[in-house]
């Protein structure tokens, strides 16, 4: 595992936007697993400005993202399908036809036609990921056991707490979602982790300072061997 320390969220972004855009250039038709949440924004921000000058080519990039809340159409202002279009998609030079987010209203067979996908696309090059204040990655929640494949999940409490300042109540936050399972994660050939703030520092601590244990699912990354966390200083005080 290897640490970028920024010194805050910009250079966070920037940093770990670098690693994604060399990925693109080493591979121009590299397969991209894709995260949502505040903290890859502004590494999106970056990408979108480097593929207006030109810099960065997206033509060729296939892109698969981690998951999606169970009952939200694409077109849901809170679903991460709209989110990846507003928030990338639809800035970049990328054919729609290659980006990817589990469907979270085709039912259960979608978990086993994303894992079947991610395979057909030869696996993910590089995943992006986020971190839940409790551990989580994608929508892997803190368990008894690592789910290996794409799986339905019950948010916990605290996740939904965390999340509902996108929806207009708690109540509206979804109760489950679909996410990719840690197999999916540690096969991809590289993962970066974006972390930004004290409200990441417990968490980041628990997840690489501490036991590899289902309770905190980010804590598996210990095992990849090329994991990258890019993280600014609020988020590594604890370390
Ligand atoms: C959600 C997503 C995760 C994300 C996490 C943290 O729960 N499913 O993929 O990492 O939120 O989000 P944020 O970056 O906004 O703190």
């Amino acid at each position: 595992m290897r640490i970028i320390r920024a010194k805050d969220y910009d250079a966070m972004s920037a940093a770990a936007a670098r690693l994604i855009a060399a990925q693109i250039l080493l591979k121009p038709d590299c397969v991209l697993g894709l995260a949502t949440g505040s903290s890859p924004v502004g590494a999106y921000q970056n990408l979108i400005a480097w593929n207006k000058t030109g810099a960065l080519d997206f033509s060729a990039v296939r892109s698969v993202n981690l998951d999606e809340y169970a009952g939200l159409t694409p077109d849901h202002d809170q679903s991460y399908a709209y989110f990846m279009r507003h928030n990338l998609f639809n800035h970049v030079n990328i054919d729609l036809k290659n980006t990817n987010v589990p469907s979270g209203i085709s039912g259960d067979g979608e978990c086993q036609r994303y894992d079947k996908l991610i395979a057909d696309l030869g696996g993910i090059d590089l995943q992006l990921l986020g971190l839940g204040v409790n551990g989580h990655i994608g929508f892997n929640e803190p368990d008894d056991h690592f789910s290996l494949g794409t799986h339905k999940v019950t948010l916990t409490e605290s996740t939904r707490q965390a999340n509902k300042r996108f929806f207009p109540s708690l109540d509206e936050v979804p109760t489950h979602a679909y996410t990719m399972g840690v197999r999916d994660i540690l096969q991809a050939r590289r993962v970066v982790m974006v972390a930004s703030g004290t409200s990441k520092a417990q968490a980041i601590k628990d997840a690489f300072f501490g036991p590899v244990t289902p309770q905190v699912p980010a804590s598996i990354l210990q095992y990849h061997p090329d994991f990258v966390l890019v993280a600014d200083e609020e988020a590594l005080s604890l370390i």
